[in-house]
C-alpha cells in the first residue's frame, strides 16, 4: 500500500552537529555483570534494532499482504516500516493530547478498514508506561493480536521498568536507546513458544570490530566547556540576525518502507559488545541519573516562555527515555536551538492522517535528552542554551 507522508528536510540550512551526545556515549560499567535476569531466556530473540524485533512481532501476529495494522498516529517511520516491508495495510488512529490512543478513534478505524486487522501496535512514549489493560480487552475482543511498543521503556533482559510488557502478546524494545552501545533490539513474547525456530545471524567479524570502535569514539567526543556557556549568548545574536537558510517541508507519497529499513538486517542479531554493555551496565545508575535530569529540565524551564514540557510530572515507576518539550513557536525556536548544536529530535517525517495533534506533534515537539552519560557542565549548557532561545520573541525573526 502506499502512505503520505509530511518530510520535513532541513539539509540546506546546513546544521552543525550537536554539541552533546543525544544517546548515552560512555560506559558505565558494574563491578560485576547484571545476573539477576528477569526474562525467560526462551521467550527472547535479539535483533541489531527494534524495528527489526517489531517486524517479527507483526509478522507473528499474521500480518501481510492481507491484513491491517493499527498503529498510533504520532509515530516516527520505523515504527510504520516493518509492516509496509510485509506488504501489509497501515491505518493510524488518533491520540490524546498526552498520547493516550482515543478509543473512539479506534473503533472508528478498526471498523472502516477494508483489510481485516491483525495487530495494534501500542507505544509507551518517552517511557511513561501506560495502563493498556482497556486495549488488551478491546483488542481481545476484536481477535486483534496487541503489541507493545517498549522502545522507549528501559526494558531488557535485567530490568523492566514496572508496569510495562504486561499486556502485549509480544514486546518490542530497544536497549541502544538507554545503553551506551552500538545496537540492540529486543523482542520478548511471554507465550515464549511462538518464538520457536526463529533464528538470527551474527552481525561478522568485521561488524564486531566497528561497534567496539563506534563505542570508544562515543566517548571520546569533545565535550562542553563552561566557557561555551559564556559563549552562547554572542552565539544566539548572530543567529537571530541572520535570515534562516530554507528548508523543505513537503507531502510525499511512498508505497514502500523507508530507506530506515534494511531487509537485510532483519534477522541480524546484535553485535556481542552491544550485549556485553547492557549486561554490564550499572541499571541503577542509569533510572537514578535519567529520572534526575528529567526533573531538572521540568525546573530549568518551568519559568521560560514560548514553551511546556509535556509531561511536567515523572512517576516513579517511569525511566525516561528523553524530556519531550512542546515549542510554541518552531519557526524559529527550533531553528536556533539547532544551529546553536543542542542535541534535539523531532519525528518530522510523518504518515499523514486525521489526528490533529500528530499533525502539530510533528513540528511543535521536541526530544531532548537526560540520559545517565550526561555530564554537569552538558546539562547546564543545554539548559542555558533552551533557556535563552526561548526568551527571544519569536516576533524578533526576520
Ligand atoms: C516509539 C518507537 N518505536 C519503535 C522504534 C524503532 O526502534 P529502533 O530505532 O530500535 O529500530 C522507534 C525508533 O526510534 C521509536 O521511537
Amino acid at each position: 500500500m502506499s502512505l503520505d507522508y509530511w518530510v520535513f528536510d532541513p539539509s540546506n540550512c546546513e546544521f552543525p552537529k550537536p554539541r552533546v551526545s543525544i544517546l548515552p556515549s560512555t560506559l558505565d560499567c558494574s563491578a560485576s555483570p547484571n545476573r539477576n535476569l528477569a526474562l525467560s531466556d526462551i521467550g527472547l530473540r535479539h535483533f541489531s534494532r527494534g524495528r527489526y524485533a517489531l517486524g517479527e512481532a507483526y509478522r507473528l501476529a499474521g500480518l501481510d499482504k492481507q491484513g491491517a495494522l493499527l498503529a498510533p498516529a504520532y509515530h516516527c517511520v520505523t515504527m510504520l516500516d516493518p509492516a509496509l516491508a510485509l506488504g501489509a495495510e497501515v491505518r493510524l488512529y488518533s491520540l490524546k493530547s498526552d498520547l493516550m490512543p482515543d478509543r473512539d478513534s479506534l473503533d472508528q478505524i478498526c471498523a472502516q478498514s477494508d483489510k481485516p486487522v491483525k495487530a495494534l501496535l501500542a507505544t509507551h512514549f518517552f517511557g511513561f508506561v501506560r495502563d493498556f489493560s482497556w486495549l488488551k480487552q478491546w483488542c481481545d475482543e476484536k481477535g486483534i493480536v496487541l503489541i507493545e511498543d517498549c522502545s522507549h521503556v528501559l526494558f531488557v533482559e535485567q530490568y523492566q521498568a514496572s508496569g510495562a510488557g504486561l499486556y502485549g502478546k509480544f514486546i518490542a524494545s530497544s536497549p541502544y536507546k538507554f545503553f551506551s552501545c552500538a545496537d540492540g533490539g529486543l523482542l520478548y513474547m511471554p507465550e515464549a513458544s511462538f518464538l520457536d525456530g526463529l533464528p538470527t545471524e551474527s552481525a561478522g567479524f568485521l561488524a564486531e570490530l566497528r561497534g567496539i570502535k563506534s563505542i570508544i569514539e562515543k566517548s571520546r567526543l569533545p565535550k562542553i566547556s563552561t566557557d561555551d556557556i559564556d559563549l552562547i549568548d554572542w552565539q544566539l545574536e548572530s543567529i537571530t540576525t541572520t535570515a534562516p537558510r530554507p528548508w523543505s517541508d513537503q507531502r510525499t507519497e511512498r508505497s514502500a518502507q523507508s530507506m530506515q529499513y534494511s531487509l537485510a538486517l532483519a534477522r541480524t542479531a546484535p553485535l556481542r559488545s552491544s550485549r556485553w554493555v547492557v549486561s554490564h551496565s550499572s541499571v541503577k545508575n542509569n533510572i537514578t541519573r535519567r529520572q534526575e535530569n528529567y526533573r531538572r529540565w521540568v525546573q530549568a524551564l518551568s519559568d521560560v516562555p514560548n514553551c511546556h514540557g509535556l509531561y511536567p510530572d515523572i512517576p516513579p515507576n517511569v525511566v525516561p527515555y528523553m524530556f519531550p518539550l512542546y515549542l510554541d513557536t518552531p519557526m524559529p525556536h527550533f531553528f536556533w536551538l539547532k544551529q546553536l548544536g543542542v542535541p534535539v529530535w523531532r519525528w518530522d517525517e510523518m504518515a499523514i492522517s486525521n489526528c490533529p495533534v500528530a499533525a502539530d506533534y510533528r513540528l511543535h515537539l521536541l526530544h531532548l535528552p537526560c540520559h545517565q552519560s550526561l555530564s554537569e557542565v552538558e546539562m547546564a549548557w543545554m539548559f542555558a542554551a533552551v533557556r535563552k532561545t526561548l526568551a527571544i520573541p519569536e516576533a524578533g525573526v526576520q
